[in-house]
């Protein structure tokens, strides 16, 4: 196969990895749905997701193999110099090597120990410092650490009483003045979404103006999967306090 182009997600351009990935997603979905929405399973069901994988990127129905393009183009106006940036539950890294390449000194992270031994596989030349880590407990020199937090489709996959306690999480580690990017689903009825994923309500993808960020620049756009418009937000904010 030629190179792939880059950010054009994979299933978009591969036929037969993205038959198998509508496989996938279908018994994804029904692990998904069947499971109580909470935090020890959320845990739980994310793991198992990596875990039973088995190192095929077409069982991870989130995984796009290429950084999303509105974080690729938010870094070619806002190239790093060194600063640090913390990509928020990396999942395969692609976001992560995208901050990288840009010049960031960057740390990711995610839940599943398989998803950061997977991502170190994928980019074994990298710079970035992966680290398995929880959200909720985060190492204490991470707090209030980093210039650049990257989070990326995190808050949506979390049920929505986990909600404020995430976004507080995200918050805290983002440094006075740093800057922080959110990009997530938007849900376009603004009524509670029949999860998962729980695309967030605007009223909700707004509140971290109440958590002591001011927002910088807001781009919305809808991305075509087969037939669904799926309404998305992409939020720079700054953190005043
Ligand atoms: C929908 S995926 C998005 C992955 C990646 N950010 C991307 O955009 O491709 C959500 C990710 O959150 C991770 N995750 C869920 N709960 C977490 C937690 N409490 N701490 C760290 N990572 C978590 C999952 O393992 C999964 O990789």
């Amino acid at each position: 196969m030629s190179p792939k182009p880059d950010n054009i997600p994979l299933e978009e351009i591969d036929m037969e990895f993205s038959a198998r990935r509508q496989k996938a997603r279908t018994q994804v979905n029904k692990l998904d749905r069947e499971l109580v929405h909470d935090e020890p399973e959320r845990d739980w069901f994310f793991n198992t997701v990596y875990d039973r994988a088995n190192n095929d990127a077409a069982q991870i129905p989130w995984a796009d193999m290429a950084p999303k393009a509105q974080i690729s183009k938010w870094l070619s106006a806002n190239p790093g110099n060194g600063e640090s940036a913390l990509d928020i539950a990396c999942g395969l890294g692609d976001n992560a090597e995208e901050i990288s390449d840009a010049g960031y000194q960057t740390t990711a992270f995610d839940l599943s120990e398989t998803a950061i031994q997977w991502a170190k596989q994928r980019f074994s030349d990298t710079k970035v410092n992966y680290q398995a880590v929880n959200l909720f407990e985060p190492p204490q020199p991470w707090l209030n650490g980093f210039d650049l937090v990257n989070e990326c489709y995190t808050l949506q996959a979390l049920p929505p009483q986990m909600l404020e306690k995430s976004m507080q999480a995200i918050g805290a580690l983002v440094k006075r003045g740093g800057k922080l990017l959110v990009y997530t689903r938007l849900n376009p009825d603004d009524k509670n979404a029949d999860g998962p994923p729980w695309p967030l309500l605007a009223k909700d993808a707004f509140r971290f103006n109440e958590m002591g960020f001011r927002l910088d620049q807001e781009e919305h756009f809808t991305i075509i999967r087969g037939d669904r418009k799926i309404p998305h937000l992409f939020a720079q904010w700054y953190k005043l306090t």
